[in-house]
């Protein structure tokens, strides 16, 4: 080492060990980087939950450049994003980024779910991180739904419309409470005006913390594994867990890997395929909003298609936005549906396969149908699917506990 560079060295570490008395960096980083035990099986899945972290931060970082130029106005709003397209330097990318990272950021959630189906990561000890979670997904639609409001095109203006009526349905309180959310007779200014603020500061400070929260959660109970044994409950005469590795360096290269990969692909879309054939930024919405007319055919962002679908599967308007909040709110409760003595679906029997694999099945076709126009066929198979969406739940409860089960190893397996 030369005499310059251990001088270097020196002065860092003499930093670090002045501002690790005033505040505890070191230990933060011991307990949830360098002395974490995560287990040692994780798999492509695993991923997810750090996609989701970043994706986070690229909206937050994309969503800060877009507020210095976007206009929260009803006759401004649309020119201003046209603006920021057209004129903004580089203004078109951090629109691309922050729209794409819209889409990104439900389907790396939606991965991230699925794949507690899959291992069992909602069961006991980590209910709470589930809802955790859940309390985010909600968020995260909201979110989603003011943030789409904003560039006040057809689309956003349309869709709202639709949304905010639903609240409508509600006896007695409805017609106040869409008012009320409204801050108007109709959609206004005034209720652009709301969206913004919402969009930009406080939801982004609930999932923030929300996200703390679940991260807390976590380290608590510390990660499940696809083999679904928890690895605390073997542990070596130090204490550590024997299938477990220190997070860092371990888990810490390995998610730097994923993220460069997944930002490859995110980049790609940007570049080659921001709309995604009207997936991701829906054609109406290039389109400035037009109160007196009305598009031909209104629906949801994909995201939202498949609860969409549940709310047109019913005849009648109230039972409909129950159903679709009951489609949401059984999520919730998935911890305790799921009774069985084994976590990971490799130790359940072909019964659970099905039902997971009929669910998933069923999710999609429902979004797929949300999207369509919805044709008398269309309906039908959207009660088909509604259905089986349900049933998903019912079966899981009866059949879990008494459901055939492999013996499950003591060890984590490769
Ligand atoms: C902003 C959104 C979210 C972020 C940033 C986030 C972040 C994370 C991270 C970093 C992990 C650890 C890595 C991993 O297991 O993939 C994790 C684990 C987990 N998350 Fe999330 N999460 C989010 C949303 C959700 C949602 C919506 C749910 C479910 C409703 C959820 C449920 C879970 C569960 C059950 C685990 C533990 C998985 C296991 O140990 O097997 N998360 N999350």
């Amino acid at each position: 080492m030369s005499e310059q560079s251990g001088a270097v060295t020196k002065t860092a570490n003499g930093l670090l060990q002045w501002v690790d008395k005033r505040l505890p960096v070191l230990d933060f980083w011991n307990a949830h980087l360098a002395k974490y035990y995560a287990p040692k099986n994780f798999n492509f899945w695993y991923y997810m939950g750090g996609f989701a972290l970043l994706v986070l931060v690229i909206q937050i970082l994309s969503g800060i450049f877009l507020t210095m130029h976007y206009k929260p106005s009803a006759a401004e709003a649309f020119a201003s994003v046209e603006y920021i397209m057209r004129d903004v330097e580089w203004g078109w990318l951090i629109r691309y980024m922050h729209s794409t990272g819209a889409s990104f950021f439900f389907i790396v959630v939606y991965l991230h779910m699925f794949r507690s189906l899959l291992y069992g990561s909602h069961r006991k000890p980590r209910e709470l991180l589930w809802v955790f979670g859940m309390l985010i997904y909600l968020l995260l639609m909201a979110e989603a739904f003011f943030g789409y409001v904003l560039p006040w095109g057809q689309m956003s203006y349309w869709g709202a419309q639709v949304i905010i009526n639903l609240f409508g349905a509600i006896p007695m309180i409805g017609e106040p409470l869409t008012e009320w959310i409204r801050g108007d007779f109709f959609i206004s200014d005034a209720t652009i005006n709301r969206f913004f603020a919402l969009h930009v500061i406080a939801l982004p400070i609930a999932l923030l913390g929300l996200v703390v929260l679940h991260l807390s959660a976590l380290h608590q109970t510390g990660s499940n594994n696809p083999d679904g044994i928890e690895i605390k409950e073997n542990k070596d005469e130090d204490g550590i867990p024997k299938d477990g590795i220190p997070f860092h360096p371990y888990y810490t290269v390995k998610d730097i890997f994923g993220a460069s990969m997944f930002l490859l692909v995110f980049a790609f879309v940007i570049f080659f395929w921001p709309e995604a054939g009207g997936l991701f930024l829906e054609h109406d919405n290039f389109v400035a909003a037009d109160p007196l007319v009305t598009p031909e055919h209104i629906k949801p962002v994909w995201y939202f298609t498949p609860f969409y679908a549940i709310l047109k599967a019913v005849p009648d308007k109230l039972m409909g936005v129950i159903l679709m909040g009951v489609s949401v709110g059984v999520l919730f409760l998935l911890p305790w549906l799921d009774r069985s003595p084994v976590k990971s679906i490799r130790y359940k029997g072909a019964w659970y396969k099905i039902l997971v694999f009929s669910f998933a099945i069923a999710f999609i076709r429902l979004g797929m149908l949300g999207m369509a126009e919805g044709t008398p066929a269309q309906t039908i198979e959207m009660r088909v699917w509604t259905f089986v969406y349900f049933s998903f739940f019912i079966l899981l409860f009866f059949l879990s506990k008494g459901g055939k089960t492999k013996p499950v190893p003591d060890r984590v397996t490769h």
